[in-house]
């Protein structure tokens, strides 16, 4: 697979400057930034017919990248596109793509369409799916602060319709959530399942200590999120097992801490929820304990092919 190392040498955008010259993959091409375009055909861009991954690099590695990438294919399994890459494949795409644009920090969004087809559902019309990677500086999606939580009155799906575990691009639930939280003056909604228990956040997972004892929804009307599994990892090291299990706004409300875990988020602190103050308000301590050991993993992941002296 011929990625254009000679035409898009690593750091271009160093001398270039600002996010101009930020290169896309699609396809087995790299282009500039404006000119990445699909397709108005593509299921992708009529119906939201794709699978999607965002992904993380910290100082030069990325991070989880094997997960990332299985969940990828299960997503696009799931919903029957046929990923025209293997995983040994994909893992180079998302490498090159944080080189090229010579990013050692920064998020990456790797998707899978239906592919170009013709308007009507039938997936048959769309023959060849397409692959595409791009990378860019991204702050932490909600801060660096404790946030602020309202519940959303949209409810997350279960799986008998898309089955949430599937990262299906189509994220209308989460973007309605949002609108509420942006409406109401909050940091971000929650959401809950079609029987009240908490799904998730909108593009987090949550996790509640109560009675000193942590739990986080059963991933039934959530993603299986990775950075859960992280957090679900630290806090069995620290002695403190995570229960999976349905639970209620009123546990979040009575909670000793709150917190919420994702890739383009991190490890966020809860502040409040629905207007209850969780614990004091501030980032407790197991959660604090949390993201200084998240932030310790986040050093080992998959290198980037860097050349010395290259940033962010
Ligand atoms: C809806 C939703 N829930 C949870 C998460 C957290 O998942 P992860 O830790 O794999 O990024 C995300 C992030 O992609 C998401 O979009």
């Amino acid at each position: 697979m011929e990625l254009f190392r000679d035409r898009f040498p690593a750091g271009r955008r160093d001398t270039l400057g600002g996010l101009d010259d930020l290169y896309v993959y699609i396809d087995g091409e790299f282009l500039c930034r404006d000119e990445a375009c699909i397709s108005v055909w593509e299921h992708a861009f009529m119906y939201g017919d794709s699978v999607f991954e965002g992904i993380r690099a910290y100082g030069g590695k990325v991070f989880l990248l094997p997960e990332h990438l299985e969940r990828l294919l299960e997503s696009a399994k799931s919903i029957g596109i046929q990923v025209p890459l293997s995983i040994e494949e994909l893992t180079r795409i998302v490498l090159e793509t944080f080189r090229i644009n010579a990013l050692q920090e920064g998020h990456q969004r790797i998707t899978v369409t239906r592919g170009v087809g013709s308007v009507g559902l039938d997936p048959r019309n769309s023959k060849h799916a397409s692959v595409i990677a791009m990378a860019y500086p991204f702050p932490p999606t909600l801060g660096e602060r404790a946030v602020r939580l309202v519940t959303s009155s949209v409810r997350r799906k279960g799986c008998d319709s898309v089955d949430a575990k599937v990262k299906v691009s189509n994220y209308m639930e989460n973007i309605l959530a949002k609108l509420q939280a942006n409406l109401t003056g909050m940091d971000d909604a929650l959401l809950l399942d079609r029987n009240g228990f908490v799904a998730e956040a909108t593009a987090t997972n949550v996790f509640v200590l109560r009675k000193g004892k942590w739990s986080t929804p059963i991933p039934v009307a959530c993603l299986e999120g990775v950075t859960r599994h992280v957090a679900m990892e630290i806090l069995k090291q620290m002695g403190s097992p995570v229960e999976e299990r349905s639970l209620t706004p009123h546990e979040l409300y009575v909670a000793q801490e709150v917190f919420l875990t994702g890739t383009g988020a991190g490890i966020v602190p809860v502040e409040s929820v629905d207007g209850r103050r969780i614990g004091e308000g501030a980032p407790g301590e197991m959660t604090r304990e949390v993201t200084r050991r998240f932030k310790l993993l986040t050093a080992e992941g998959t290198p980037i092919e860097m050349p010395a002296g290259k940033r962010d």
